[in-house]
């Protein structure tokens, strides 16, 4: 019997501008995933209408996301870049999850809790249903990886679980239909159609907080742009956060536990820190004893080199929109014939006429 092919497979929402969090936290990550792994990097526009249902440009905000993707550096040849809506399988596979997740488990998300707040009866369906299209996302690819940051990690297991319970309430019809996958549960081996697919988490996601307030996490709806740097920003632009960003009078020191209680010094170290591949420990080595005032232009120019290459093809990218149409259709085009097969062997273990 055959075993799952690994298979990588992620998901970013089309809201709102990137920036560095979103940066070293996801994008960075899969261009490093995509060296050693098969990648499907994914618009989920369709997720982005669960919360709010109209946007004022989806279609621009859709095209940023894979522009951001693409000048990182992901190669959208070697691997897959599309948008969520244009491979209707997500939508087909998520109704039947529908019907095997419970509703009970969708009550229970920490992340559905928390964006219907008080007003729950007003949330939409499909808000509560988000982590069924999740699943199905990752599924209908049968995705044995996915890259996610911490906030995701329960809609992940839920995936496996609408995973394990399709297997096992099919599990005579996957086993007739000779579309059984041999894989390990523990120390039991079963078999099944769907992989239970685990999460990938590549080192410590450093946490990029506000420029403006150490205690505050980088977001992109902080009123103030000074809080964060957009991949679309430029070198100057960069450069003018970075001064301006918020620090304490103190010198750095020389070990991290000294830098316990000053959130904006923790904050700057941790970028260098992600931005120049090295730890924080190793970095405050470096700079132990010296002021902001060194400290920060040294930043500036790490920054500047690492960032300002990609933001400047983001630009680039984003001059071109039928270039990157272009792009997510052929992410699409082969998306679909993948999608596709899932969803015919699904329809057969069904019973779908
Ligand atoms: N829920 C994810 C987020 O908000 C986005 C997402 C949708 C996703 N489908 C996915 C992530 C599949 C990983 C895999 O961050």
């Amino acid at each position: 019997m055959s075993s799952f092919k690994p298979l990588v497979f992620s998901g970013v929402q089309p809201t709102g501008n990137l920036h560095l969090g979103n940066y070293l936290g996801a994008i960075r990550k899969f261009v490093a995933l995509q060296e050693h792994h098969d990648c499907i990097f994914c618009v989920v526009d369709m997720h982005s209408i669960t919360a709010q249902l109209v946007h004022d440009d989806l279609k621009a905000q859709t095209r940023s996301i894979a522009a951001a993707f693409i000048a990182a550096g992901i190669d959208p040849v070697k691997h897959i870049v599309f948008n969520q809506s244009a491979v209707p399988a997500h939508a087909e596979l998520a109704w039947i999850f529908n019907c095997v997740a419970r509703i009970g488990w969708m009550n229970r998300m920490t992340q559905f809790k928390d964006k219907a707040g008080k007003d729950r009866e007003n949330a939409s369906l499909g808000l509560l249903a988000y982590p069924s299209l999740m699943a199905a996302d990752i599924l209908v690819y049968r995705a044995t990886h996915v890259p996610v940051g911490d906030d995701q990690k329960q809609h992940l297991e839920l995936a496996r679980d609408i995973a394990q319970k399709f297997n096992n309430d099919f599990s005579a019809r996957i086993a007739a239909a000779g579309l059984g996958v041999e894989m390990m549960v523990g120390e039991e081996k079963v078999s099944g159609y769907f992989p239970l697919t685990e999460p990938l988490i590549e080192g410590p996601a450093p946490r990029v907080m506000s420029l403006r307030d150490g205690a505050k996490k980088m977001s992109k709806s902080d009123p103030s742009d000074l809080s964060r740097i957009n991949m679309t920003d430029d070198a100057d632009t960069i450069a003018k956060k970075i001064r301006k960003a918020k620090t304490d009078p103190a010198p750095l020191p020389e070990t991290l536990e000294e830098l316990e209680g000053r959130p904006e010094a923790q904050n700057l170290l941790g970028i260098y820190a992600a931005l120049s591949d090295r730890t924080r420990k190793d970095v405050l080595q470096e700079f132990a004893g010296q002021q902001f005032s060194v400290f920060k232009p040294a930043l500036v120019d790490l920054a500047v080199e690492v960032l300002s290459p990609i933001t400047k093809e983001m630009q680039r990218l984003m001059d071109d929109p039928s270039h990157i149409d272009a792009i997510l259709k052929d992410g699409s085009d082969r998306a679909n014939v993948l999608a596709g097969k899932t969803m015919a062997d699904v329809r057969e273990i069904i019973g779908f006429l």
